[in-house]
């Protein structure tokens, strides 16, 4: 009942925006951050993910991104990907806001996604300024620890991600914010909705009229704001909601 109202909301829409988060990949074998075997049950996100650690021992950090960077360099989209690209395809979304880094939403053929916390797949020099594919730094973690720039020889590279301390990458969050106050219907899909400002974006859109759907595999704290709440896996419910819109 609630898969069928959450369809015919999506349905109906004219100008959809989607949240995602990590939840949306997990199905894709790339572990989440909080929740059961989140990342940040195991590492403390303010000495692995924060700049000022990083600066201080980026070998600290290239140990802990090193099996991440793999793991996510491997993955695949999975089928909640593919019905996001669909509902894009079809004219129900008009963009995807998401806070994942893996680049998975694009690989799906999503063509309107906007990136909050940067990308994974690109690393930077923080003395140069030279730019890598993740895959070629990745290839070289097992020989040089941390990994140095081809460049300049600098060791202090960094992916294009946002780190806890870094500040957000300003045209990507102005535009989220923008699509939100448009948006008529705003999807969240595997967010936990505790980390800002990106879990403003679905509070923007209800402020500016929107129906708000949340799709997640556990409670989140815009919940009781929601029309509906739909909880289990992106994977399986996304592709439902498409079948149930049809063509
Ligand atoms: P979290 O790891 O905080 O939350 C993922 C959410 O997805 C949880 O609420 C899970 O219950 C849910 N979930 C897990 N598997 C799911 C599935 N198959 N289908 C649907 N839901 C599922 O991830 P985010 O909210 O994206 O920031 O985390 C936000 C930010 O915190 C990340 O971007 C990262 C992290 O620190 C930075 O690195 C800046």
């Amino acid at each position: 009942m609630t898969i069928r109202h959450a369809a015919q909301l999506i349905g109906g829409a004219r100008r959809g925006l989607a949240l995602t988060g990590a939840g949306v990949s997990a199905e894709s074998g790339i572990p989440t951050f909080r929740g059961v075997g989140g990342l940040w049950t195991q590492y403390d996100p303010i000495k692995v993910a924060s700049i000022d650690y990083f600066m201080e021992d980026p070998s600290a950090y290239w140990r802990v991104s090193k099996d991440r960077g793999r793991v996510a360099l491997a993955a695949r989209p999975n089928a909640g990907h593919h019905a996001l690209t669909a509902l894009e395809a079809s004219g129900r979304l008009i963009a995807i806001v998401t806070q994942n880094t893996d680049g998975l939403h694009q690989d799906s053929g999503s063509r309107s996604v906007i990136e909050v916390h940067g990308s994974s797949r690109t690393v930077q020099c923080l003395d140069c300024g030279n730019r890598e594919a993740r895959g070629d730094v990745q290839a070289r973690l097992d020989l040089e620890m941390p990994p140095r720039c081809k460049l300049c020889g600098g060791a202090f590279l960094k992916p294009t991600v946002v780190l806890f301390g870094e500040p957000l990458p300003q045209a990507a969050l102005q535009q989220a914010f923008a699509l939100a106050r448009e948006s008529d219907v705003m999807l969240v899909v595997g967010s936990s909705l505790v980390v800002y400002p990106a879990a403003d974006v679905p509070l923007v859109a209800l402020r500016s009229g929107a129906q708000l759907i949340v799709i997640n595999a556990e409670p989140t704290p815009l919940d009781e704001l929601a029309a509906v709440v739909v909880r289990g896996k992106s994977g399986e419910i996304l592709p439902e909601i498409v079948d149930l819109i049809g063509g």
